[in-house]
């Protein structure tokens, strides 16, 4: 190839293929086996795949070249709500983090008990029971509609609309989900003018409708937008980081019984299933400008997905990167993100593992998976759609 700056196709790459889909350690060591940059032509749009923890690291650390304002998923989409970029994102963050900041968080854990505990007893009598559906997918969602204060009666279909929103996210058409998106929106409008009329509500919801810019209300659509980015963004994915984690330790050696004994730290449990395990594989920013990544230029305007399940099994990091290893020490795992834009609830993600995974040792120390289950649908996420469990 010369000097000459190239794209490099790795036409083996294959992120929604069913072997790559089961196991996503198969992409990662694909990846981190060729160019620093890949070109993935399998999409449209072809997006750019970072894979070694260095670049992805500083890339992510760079927001005036990697920009966050055409959406975070492969497609094109306008800037709105926290998916925006500096000055209209710190204005945005400033108004909705003051819920997600570590007080607040700690003051929830003994609702999150009292919550894990009800989920819990409900399913104590049964022979066998799925630990997502029962457990790892109601409790974000209740918590999180505490918090904006949002009415939790009609689970599923706040279900039907986050597995919506994921999809949407991930498809080369996401306007195959308009309808469902589009009855989600309405709700969450109501719910804000609700709020809006009330007029004294101290919900985060509340908080939204009552903000002002310069003296007026924030737009009907920038608010919807929103509300749906916190509703989506803490469901799915905490919902796997528990059911993920509840695997390894029912899958590898003797962890669960190593763990119902105290002799695992819960968040080093915690910290070792988010690089082993990220609940969401990769997200994308879009370049501001080319950039060159090794021998790869990647032109101005391109889609380039921050691939932290690669990130976090990059040798270089992280020894023996595939081996799942409570003690750990060195780099920190990539599933957050880093940066001006790193998960705002992730002391809110990991208080509710905490709380679950400490109720689960010391109620069901015989649990054991029935199977594996089966993976979640949307190609960027990596979780347990189903998990069977008994306790018996
Ligand atoms: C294990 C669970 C979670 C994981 C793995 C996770 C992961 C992430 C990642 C990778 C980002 C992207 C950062 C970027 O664009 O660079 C993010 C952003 C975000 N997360 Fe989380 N998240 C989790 C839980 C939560 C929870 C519980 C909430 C609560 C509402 C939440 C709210 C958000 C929000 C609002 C953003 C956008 C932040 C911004 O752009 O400034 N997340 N998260």
């Amino acid at each position: 190839m010369g000097s000459e700056k190239t794209a490099n196709v790795r036409m083996d790459v294959d992120l929604m293929g069913a072997d790559e889909l089961q196991d996503p350690s198969i992409t990662a060591s694909k990846l981190l086996s060729g160019e620093r940059a890949c070109l993935y032509e399998k999409f449209d749009p072809p997006f750019y795949i970072l894979s070694r923890y260095d670049d992805v690291n500083s890339a992510l650390l760079d927001a005036d070249t990697y920009v966050e304002g055409f959406g975070n998923g492969p497609n094109f989409q306008p800037a709105l709500g926290i998916l925006s970029d500096a000055p209209h994102h710190t204005f945005i963050r400033n108004l909705v983090q003051r819920d997600f900041l570590a007080k607040p968080i700690s003051d929830l854990q003994p609702r999150l008990e009292e919550i894990v505990g009800e989920l819990l007893d409900a399913v104590s009598q049964k022979e066998t029971w799925d630990l997502h559906d029962e457990l790892s997918f109601p409790l974000p969602v209740i918590i999180i509609c505490e918090i904006l204060g949002i009415p939790t009666d009609d689970i599923k279909k706040f279900k039907g609309w986050a597995d919506a929103s994921v999809a949407a996210m991930c498809a080369e058409d996401p306007t195959e989900y308009i309808a469902q998106l589009t009855e989600m929106n309405i709700y969450i409008l109501e719910q804000l003018h609700l709020k809006r009329k009330a007029g004294n509500g101290t919900d985060l919801l509340s908080v939204m409708a009552l903000a002002r810019d310069d003296g007026d209300y924030l737009p009907d659509e920038e608010l919807v937008a929103l509300a749906g980015q916190l509703f989506v963004a803490g469901n799915e994915t905490t919902t796997s980081l528990i059911s993920n984690l509840v695997w390894r330790l029912l899958t590898v050696g003797d962890l669960w019984s190593d763990f119902c004994r105290g002799e695992i730290d819960v968040d080093d449990a915690i910290n070792e299933s988010l690089r082993f395990d990220p609940p969401l594989l990769g997200l994308f920013k879009t370049t501001s400008r080319d950039v060159e990544v090794g021998d790869v230029l990647i032109p101005a305007n391109t889609k380039v997905m921050m691939h932290y399940g690669a990130a976090n099994r990059d040798p270089e990091a992280f020894p023996e990167p595939n081996v799942f290893k409570l003690k750990r020490t060195g780099k920190k795992m990539l599933s957050f993100s880093v940066g001006l834009h790193v998960c705002i609830g992730r002391e809110l993600a990991k208080l509710e593992a905490r709380v679950t995974l400490n109720a689960l040792r010391e109620r069901f120390p015989t649990l054991r998976l029935v199977n594996d289950g089966e993976r979640v649908g949307p190609f960027l996420f990596w979780g347990r759609a189903r998990l069977p469990v008994t306790h018996r």
